[in-house]
């Protein structure tokens, strides 16, 4: 996983609570926690982390990682270099996280392995299926509500019910009424 995922989550629980409980959570973990933003660290060292704010907060793990990604979207869209365009609508917006920003992400990261969000158009809105080795689809999910803080429209997220060939699907709408 790459350090400037890493380097988001600290801002977020900096932000939140002081550096010092980041230093509490990386002791609980038993991580080094020198993360550069290029490197690579095992995807288990953030799930030490989210327990560690998991008995914390006495959150579960599942809403620890949703709340990191309704935080870190921001901090996500400020590192993506200057001339990559924003859709300028919500769902267009979910559309391209797959179809611009994770292929501008590895062209910054060439080693990463950004997940994949298959995107289908419904009458009920856009269904979108994400594909991870990582498995972190709470993680996505929060990222997905953070759409609703970028727009003026109201966005809802709902999670179906998982197919069998993706980690998670989820029905993201533009609220109307
Ligand atoms: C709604 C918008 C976004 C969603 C839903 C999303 C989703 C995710 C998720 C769930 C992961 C974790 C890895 C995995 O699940 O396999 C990830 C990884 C990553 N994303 Fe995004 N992302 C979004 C926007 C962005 C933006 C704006 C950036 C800009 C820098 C970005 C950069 C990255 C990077 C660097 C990784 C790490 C890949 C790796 O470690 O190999 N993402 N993304």
């Amino acid at each position: 996983m790459k350090g400037v995922l890493f380097n988001i989550v600290q801002e977020v629980v900096e932000d939140l609570y002081g550096s010092d409980t980041w230093d509490d959570l990386l002791d609980d973990a038993d991580v080094e926690g020198a993360y550069t933003a290029l490197g690579d660290y095992a995807s288990s060292e953030l799930a030490a982390i989210v327990a560690a704010a998991s008995v914390r907060t006495g959150l579960d793990p599942e809403a620890v990682l949703r709340l990191i990604g309704r935080l870190a979207l921001p901090r996500l869209l400020r590192r993506l270099p200057s001339g990559v365009e924003h859709a300028d609508e919500p769902l267009a917006f979910v559309r391209s996280v797959n179809d611009i920003i994770h292929p501008e992400v590895l062209k910054l990261y060439p080693a990463a392995r950004p997940p994949v969000f298959d995107c289908e158009s419904t009458p009920d809105g856009l269904v979108v299926h994400y594909r991870s080795s990582r498995n972190l689809p709470d993680l996505a999910h929060g990222l997905l509500e953070a759409v609703d803080d970028q727009f003026e429209q109201s966005v809802v997220v709902q999670r179906l019910a998982d197919d069998c060939d993706a980690n998670a699907v989820f029905l993201v709408r533009v609220d109307v009424s």
